[in-house]
């Protein structure tokens, strides 16, 4: 996507370093910072920290750390212990995101049959970009599919702007290009449509204030920054039309895993009769696990997250503190919508119910437990 004309990546390949770079999202939208990952330690360390996030990069930024993992080998076999240890470190950075464990595995399972370093080195970085181009494609997909939605209510308003609610950062800093919940938005205002966002600012760490509210503003996309609490009261104005919203692991019955919130928002949507929509590449569909809410592994992070808000000061970039010292605080990262309260998903091959069903119809391929 564009970013003050340039186009711009979340994460690519340098053919000159060949290592690879990101940019460092804990720092956007007030300093634009591009890190360079050399070793193993560094992707799980953007990952873990979150100098990336987002299903989609995580996963891509995983198979780049298979990449770096092969690069600094001391040698021997794709089997060797020591390959095996470094993907099982890299699938560990976070635990939520299913897309993660599918892409350090497709990674390594395209080097199982070659052993030269050589060899190996050149299969995971055409691997890992790989991933990234089909990870680009679907969301332009997803965009396609999801844009019908749009169109419609744009039809039935006669022409008025479409409000779009959404939740967290699933957008092309999230994934590669386009995003997935807002890849739909980003094609309807090419297409000239009006719409309008509104943008969760998602706390603890503000990825709707911060990261969607910049990638917006960059497209000149209208959108309203609104506190995570508001969405209720907008639905009840009939101010919201529909929400888009992302996910790190959705069940193939259905239940969708994302940032903490989404479920109130989703309640809030039944609640309205407002539709509620789950925009997901086939990547972040976990094939095994049937039932979300008792299944799906919700990450808890480090407190400070919550105890400390950062923003722009006089001198740049701070931290301050919130509650008082002394009061501990809870991170729960994620929570689970149950299939019930979602209106559809859009998918990379079409829109369909959050039913088992349904999602088997789109991808009859996949297998995983019955
Ligand atoms: O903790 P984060 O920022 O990695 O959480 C990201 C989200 O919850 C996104 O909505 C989700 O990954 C979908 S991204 C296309």
């Amino acid at each position: 996507m564009k970013v003050d004309g340039k186009d711009t990546r979340p994460i690519w390949f340098d053919p000159k370093s060949r290592y690879v770079n990101v940019i460092d999202q804990r720092v956007l939208p007030h300093e634009l910072v591009v890190l360079e990952m050399q070793t193993v330690d560094d992707a799980i360390f953007a990952i873990k920290e979150m100098v990336v996030r987002g299903a989609p990069l995580i996963g891509i930024t995983g198979a780049y750390g298979v990449y770096l993992a092969v690069k600094n080998a001391p040698g021997g076999p794709a089997d060797s212990d020591y390959l095996r240890e470094e993907c099982a470190r890299i699938r560990a950075a976070r635990p939520t995101a299913v897309n993660l464990a599918w892409a350090v595995d497709r990674v390594q399972q395209k080097l199982e049959i070659l052993s030269a370093q050589d060899d190996l080195l050149e299969a995971a970085r055409i691997e890992a970009g790989a991933i990234a181009e089909e990870e680009a494609d679907n969301c332009r997909q997803i965009g396609l599919h999801g844009l019908r939605l749009i169109e419609a209510v744009n039809r039935h308003k006669e022409g008025g702007s479409v409000n779009i609610l959404t939740h967290c950062n699933a957008g092309w800093l999230a994934t590669i290009e386009y995003g997935t919940a807002t890849a739909p938005i980003y094609l309807a205002h090419e297409e000239g449509l009006k719409v309008h966002v509104w943008v969760d600012e998602t706390r603890p760490l503000n990825q709707g204030a911060r990261l969607t509210a910049w990638e917006l503003g960059k497209a000149g996309i209208p959108h309203t920054v609104i506190t995570d609490n508001a969405g209720g009261h907008l639905m009840q104005r009939g101010l919201v039309d529909m929400v888009i919203v992302g996910t790190d692991r959705t069940t193939y019955t259905g239940d969708v895993a994302n940032k903490i919130g989404t479920y109130l928002k989703a309640l809030a949507a039944k609640d309205n009769q407002i539709p509620f929509y789950v925009a997901l590449p086939s990547s972040t569909f976990d094939w095994q696990l049937r039932d979300g809410v008792r299944e799906i592994p919700i990450e808890e992070r480090d407190p400070d997250e919550i105890r400390y808000v950062q923003g722009r000061g006089e001198n740049g970039l701070r931290n301050v503190l919130l509650p008082p010292e002394d009061s501990p605080a809870g991170n729960f990262a994620f929570d689970v919508t149950p299939a019930r309260l979602v209106s559809a998903f859009i998918t990379e091959r079409g829109v369909c119910q959050a039913s088992e069903e349904a999602v088997r119809g789109l991808f009859p391929e996949k297998t995983g437990r019955p």
